[in-house]
């Protein structure tokens, strides 16, 4: 870390925003938290009288929980909306929303909404701190940073290792901020799917775009499959299911192809036997849990980072 650096972000709204001392400085931060979740006793009073708001506008299992888990280890009071319980359901917009929210004063606003540049948009109009959840298929950098603490615990670095990113690119925040991110730091992302979800100007991020399985898993070092995201699929993109798993599944014959102790990945959920064999998501090469554990760390760090940047 070069001396004078400090944390300047006030939100955390994607990765293209932070520089790479950013984000190695949040995965030492957030290294440094871990320890926290192994307690018996796991609070701290770090953010104590602060209040948190998690404004979820679409599913989630693992983001919402590790925001509020990570809130609460710090002793934050944090306070849960999801879209079906809010009044946008009787016609009020985001933005409205947002101004009555922030006349509660709270100290941070967690946001995941279907539009890109919901959370940029939030962040506008409120005093909070805002973090993007994910926002649409533009970002999910809490994802992505997870990630890249997770390959670096298991490597020892995050310079010139290759990640290979197979399926569903085009409606990918996680791909985004994973190409981004792991190109910020010195490593190279090949991506390979169905080239109706391999996104036009994908390259300008940085990501090499594969022709083959092969060409993309071999000697790779990280092996990270993504679900189809039919949500996002306004037109069916595929032939089918079983069709995409052959060509595209990871089995353990492809991961064969990578290096012998290449790491598997996927940020969740996954479809089982689509994306990603069974074997393969539960084998000895599989982080996926790994990279549930240290998402709580990583928005602990978050947390704690963007709190001492609000007035
Ligand atoms: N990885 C991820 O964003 O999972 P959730 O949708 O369950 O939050």
């Amino acid at each position: 870390m070069a001396t004078g650096y400090f944390f300047s972000h006030r939100h955390i709204l994607g990765i293209e925003q932070l520089s790479s001392e950013d984000i190695a400085y949040i995965l030492s931060t957030a290294d440094s938290f871990k320890e926290i979740s192994a307690r018996p006793i796991k609070k701290v009073p770090t953010l104590r009288g602060h209040t948190i708001i998690n404004l979820f506008f679409e599913p989630s299992t693992r983001t919402r929980l590790s925001f509020e888990i990570a809130a609460k280890r710090m002793s934050a009071d944090t306070f849960n909306i999801t879209a079906s319980t809010s009044s946008t359901t009787k016609g009020e917009t985001l933005i409205d929303t947002a101004k009555n929210i922030s006349a509660m004063h709270p100290d941070i606003i967690i946001i995941r909404h279907s539009s890109s540049g919901a959370p940029h948009l939030l962040s506008r109009h409120v005093n909070a701190a805002v973090i993007n959840a994910g926002d649409g298929a533009h970002e999910h950098p809490s994802q992505g940073l997870l990630d890249l603490l997770t390959v670096k615990e298991h490597r020892g670095t995050l310079s010139g290792l290759k990640i290979a990113i197979i399926g569903d690119i085009a409606h990918s925040r996680v791909a985004h901020s994973d190409i981004v991110g792991f190109t910020k730091m010195g490593s190279e992302v090949y991506v390979y799917g169905p080239s109706t979800l391999i996104p036009k100007g994908i390259e300008q991020l940085g990501a090499i775009v594969c022709t083959s399985l092969e060409q993309a898993v071999r000697d790779a070092d990280v092996v990270m499959t993504l679900r189809i995201q039919k949500e996002r699929q306004n037109d069916p993109l595929l032939p089918s299911l079983r069709e995409y798993s052959r060509q595209f599944g990871i089995s353990g014959s492809v991961l064969a192809l990578a290096r012998p102790n290449a790491l598997v990945m996927h940020p969740g959920p996954v479809n089982r036997g689509v994306e990603l064999n069974p074997e393969v998501a539960d084998g000895p090469q599989s982080v996926i849990l790994d990279q549930v554990t240290n998402g709580v760390a990583v928005r602990m760090a978050l947390l704690y980072l963007v709190m001492g940047n609000t007035q």
